[in-house]
């Protein structure tokens, strides 16, 4: 690919060496290219970097992820914590529990809390909102983020109205055919982008994004992926690599690549500057130095475990899952030290979205 200036790295100095001339009208063909070669690779981290640190400084924000509930509805094919997998031990929080996190949390400089679990509707709408404005009500300084996947539009009207500020939703891969071969017939591309949709348009800040590797997956479905992104223009991308989960139907397949991962969150930088994305536990899993290289690709959040040590092993949407054994304290040391040997810092803020 011929090398061209990037509009988006917007200094003329900065923009002989960029491979692209701006990623913002960037084709389909380009963009696949891009994404199955490695030798842009050092400039397009540099490139991301210096548009993360142009926008958010050397900032990293911190989500507390507390993982609630292990009962899911659903059978995705990928998922450990899917329906059909009876060897699983299941576990629920209750709300007293779910408070004792944030309570933790907030004293280690959290400002924004994640409840995230399976499809589990023992946790009603009415159970939902009473605990999302009862954190609120404790911390009206701190974000509530949800990533209980899809419900009704009534639904998430009424947790945003309990103080709810963001949500979490990936829709998993944007191509109709891909997405059959990843779930179950009940579930469905469509219905998934709807709930995206209400979610935007009742007001939540709203998050999405794929796995990178999973089965079946080409470059094709990558490059629509981002497509679908720009259409939903996300607050927070959120990809990692599919990693095995030895109980699952895709047991046998491989994981996806720390360098494929990479690359998509230097693009996925340079395409949203202001985006908020996450350098995930699942990177920092297939690769000890994952999250650190997330960082440094363009990443500017992490996500350390809140939920109690007791349940951590049980919340396992895939094997080898990395922090199951330490401590809420552990993990803010341990990624603090993280983050600042790669040149960045650990900010106290709820770190919403600029603008
Ligand atoms: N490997 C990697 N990521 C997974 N997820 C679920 N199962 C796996 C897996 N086996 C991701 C999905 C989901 C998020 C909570 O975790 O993308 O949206
Ligand atoms: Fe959990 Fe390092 S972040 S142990």
């Amino acid at each position: 690919m011929e090398k061209r200036g990037c509009k988006i790295a917007n200094k003329p100095e900065e923009n002989k060496t960029l491979p692209l001339e701006t990623m913002l009208d960037v084709s389909d063909n380009e963009l696949a290219a891009l994404l199955e070669t490695d030798i842009h690779d050092s400039i397009l981290f540099e490139s991301a970097d210096r548009v993360r640190r142009r926008i958010y400084g050397t900032d990293v924000y911190i989500r507390g992820l507390i993982e609630f509930t292990n009962y899911c509805k659903n059978n995705c094919y990928y998922c450990g914590i899917r329906c059909g997998n009876t060897v699983l031990p299941r576990y629920r929080l209750s709300p007293q529990e779910i408070m004792t996190c944030c309570v933790t949390g907030y004293n280690l400089g959290f400002r924004t809390f994640v409840l995230q679990g399976g499809e589990d509707d023992y946790y009603s709408d009415e159970i939902m909102c009473r605990i999302i404005s009862e954190i609120k009500t404790a911390y009206p300084d701190c974000a509530v983020t949800l990533s209980i996947g899809e419900r009704a539009y009534k639904s998430y009207k009424a947790f945003f109205e309990a103080g709810a500020d963001r949500y979490l939703l990936r829709h998993e891969t944007a191509d109709d055919e891909h997405y059959r071969l990843l779930h179950p017939e009940s579930m469905s591309l469509q219905n998934r982008k709807e709930c995206l949709r209400n979610l935007k348009d009742i007001g939540f800040q709203a998050g999405s994004g794929f796995m990178v590797g999973s089965p079946f997956q080409k470059t094709e479905h990558l490059v629509k992926d981002i497509r679908f992104l720009q259409e939903l223009e996300p607050e927070m991308i959120g990809i990692g690599p599919f990693i095995t989960h030895s109980d699952t139907p895709f047991r046998d397949y491989k994981n996806g690549s720390l360098e494929l991962t990479l690359r998509l969150i230097a693009v996925l930088r340079l395409m949203f500057p202001y985006a908020l994305i996450p350098a995930t536990t699942a990177l920092g899993s297939i690769d000890p130095n994952g999250r650190e290289l997330g960082l440094k690709a363009g990443a500017n959040v992490v996500m350390p475990n809140l939920s109690p040590v007791s349940v951590r092993k049980q919340y396992s949407l895939y094997d080898n899952k990395i922090c199951t054994g330490e401590e809420a304290a552990e993990c803010k040391v341990c990624l603090q030290k993280r983050v600042e040997l790669s040149g960045y810092q650990i900010v106290v803020s709820r770190g919403d979205v600029r603008k």
